[in-house]
């Protein structure tokens, strides 16, 4: 293996890169003919591969950055939300949404389990309860 790597970097690819029909001035690059063009493809489709890698590896806008808000829909405009329920207004017991994704805030209405399914995650809510149910 590590013989064949070596053929590879010290013969075959300066071989394939020293026979690449690059001309020596830039009017050289008119007169190239179609199979000339044809083999510059690959070298081409190689070097772009590995621009774009690197600009993905490095460059943080090259790729979608997940957002770091929990709260991707309940009450955007307010600067905190916040929820105050009497303890005396739930019947014997109430699940309260923690997964930030209930259509029912702030009571939870199951959302969570398609965002455990989806990632993995192991979010529930908090069950309030009168004491003896
Ligand atoms: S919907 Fe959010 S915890 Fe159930």
């Amino acid at each position: 293996m590590a013989g064949l790597l070596s053929s590879l970097v010290r013969e075959t690819l300066p071989n394939y890169l020293s026979n690449l029909p690059v001309p020596d001035t830039f009017g050289g690059w008119f007169r190239l003919g179609f199979k000339d063009w044809l083999s510059l493809v690959p070298p081409t489709a190689v070097l772009a591969g590995l621009g774009y890698m690197s600009y993905l590896a490095f460059c943080p806008h090259g790729r979608p950055v997940p957002s770091r808000q929990s709260n991707q829909k309940i009450r955007k405009n307010e600067a905190k939300v916040v929820d105050t329920i009497d303890i005396e207004d739930i019947a014997e017991k109430a699940a309260f949404c923690r997964c930030w994704k209930s259509n029912n805030w702030p009571y939870c209405d199951g959302s969570h389990g398609g965002h455990n399914k989806e990632t993995g995650d192991n979010l529930g809510p908090v069950v309030v309860r009168k004491k003896g149910n």
